[in-house]
């Protein structure tokens, strides 16, 4: 069970700390919870007690039964630490390494890492002395999860209010699986295509599809989380995820030549690109002019990556491909893991609303050579991309 220790400052956000507590608890969480002085204005610890099923901590000097030190004794088995909300007061002090208090006490002896989630008067957050603070925290490597903008407890409006609490699980949860993951695909190296290919008509025109790129792009940064050396070629203009070593390309031949370039040395290629299955077979090198006539366009096939690597491949290389379609998505993904000998197919129902190409969401089943080796319902690219990446790291020679 990995273990929170929660800090609670007083401001009138304080209540929302009880709902994480709660929604903390129901995904598998460990809650130790710590209260300032002031926090327990707003909240009691009668409250958080009872949600947390534990003592609740408030006094520097209430020693434990077993003669230990209560803030030595607390940061014991810590995954994080995390103070919601966090007072202006409360971040001044630990910007400065002030410990007057339990709380403050507890977390200058933190050894995991530090979310602090603000909430406070729009005055108090623009104050400069929160914002040198702020950076301060951040130049320690305390994570923040910043205030959303909208009516504040006071009546004002403007930024202050304490993120969503959803969000804040969300985000607690994220830090939390990236450290468990780092380093998984330490000294490995990845290579991921991504986007829908574009094969030009003409100057100003081009056949393609409707991949965003998305997909490809969160598997980058999920293997660049895990210690990877990552080759993205990528045909979408999406950000590059931190750590990632972007091949900009656009044609199915373009990504075919990055891929044979940069297959010898990788021990992972996914290929998470659609590519083009043909292409005009002439390019007009001056713009089709427009006439009332009908157009038809030759179209001849596009060299098939995979089919041309299949002989440059090591047998120590773990090689995946994705399959879109639109229909009977298990026989057709089954055959084309079989006809391009890939070690894992991950095959998504694009028909699906809501999922698969320009979605942020997907859905994805997993073949191997074995049968299913996963199901999984929607989640974000992102979740999904983890995922993948644990799933490949365990079969990895
Ligand atoms: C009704 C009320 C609401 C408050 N709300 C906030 C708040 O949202 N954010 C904040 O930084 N301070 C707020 N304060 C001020 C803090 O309670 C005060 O700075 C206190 O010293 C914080 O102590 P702590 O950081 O040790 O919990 C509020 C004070 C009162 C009386």
């Amino acid at each position: 069970m990995p273990t929170l220790l929660l800090g609670v400052s007083g401001g009138i956000a304080a209540y929302k700390s009880a709902d994480l507590t709660s929604l903390l608890r129901k995904r598998g969480w460990e809650v130790r919870v710590v209260m300032t002085p002031a926090a327990t204005q707003f909240v009691t610890p009668l409250t958080l007690q009872t949600l947390s099923r534990q003592k609740v901590h408030l006094d520097p000097f209430d020693l434990p039964a077993d003669s230990g030190v209560a803030h030595i004794d607390l940061v014991k088995g810590l995954d994080l630490a995390a103070v919601v909300p966090a007072t202006a007061n409360l971040m001044a002090k630990v910007a400065h390494g002030i410990a007057d208090d339990l709380l403050t006490t507890t977390l200058l002896a933190l050894r995991c890492p530090l979310i602090l989630a603000p909430a406070m008067n729009s005055a108090m957050w623009e104050h400069p002395a929160t914002q040198a603070n702020l950076r301060l925290l951040e130049s320690h490597g305390v994570s923040l999860i910043p205030p959303a903008s909208g009516e504040l407890a006071c009546g004002d409006i403007g930024i202050g209010k304490l993120a969503d609490v959803e969000e804040i699980a969300n985000r607690i949860e994220a830090l939390h699986q990236k450290r468990l993951h780092a380093n998984r695909l330490h000294g490995r190296r990845v290579l991921i295509t991504a986007g829908g290919t574009r094969e030009p008509l003409d100057p100003v025109r081009y056949l393609g599809n409707r991949s965003s790129g998305k997909m490809g792009h969160a598997l980058a940064a999920a293997a660049a989380m895990r210690g990877a050396e990552v080759t993205l070629i990528t045909t979408a203009s999406l950000p590059v995820p931190p750590g990632v070593g972007a091949v900009p390309v656009a044609t199915a031949q373009e990504m075919l030549e990055a891929v044979q370039k940069h297959l010898p040395g990788a021990d992972l290629l996914v290929m998470a690109a659609a590519v083009a299955d043909y292409r005009p077979a002439r390019v007009a090198s001056q713009k089709i002019k427009k006439s009332d006539e009908a157009l038809t366009i030759a179209l001849e096939p596009t060299p098939d990556i995979l089919a041309t690597l299949r002989p440059l491949r090591r047998p120590d290389q773990l090689i995946v491909g994705f399959a879109a379609e639109t229909d009977s998505l298990i026989p057709h993904a089954q055959r084309k893991l079989e006809r391009k000998g890939l070690d894992f197919i991950v095959a998504n129902d694009v028909s699906r609303p809501g999922i698969g190409f320009e979605s942020d969401e997907n859905a994805v089943t997993v073949l191997g050579n074995d049968g299913v080796v996963a199901n999984w319902e929607v989640a974000s690219k992102q979740a999904i991309a983890e995922r993948l990446l644990d799933l490949f790291a365990d079969r990895l020679p």
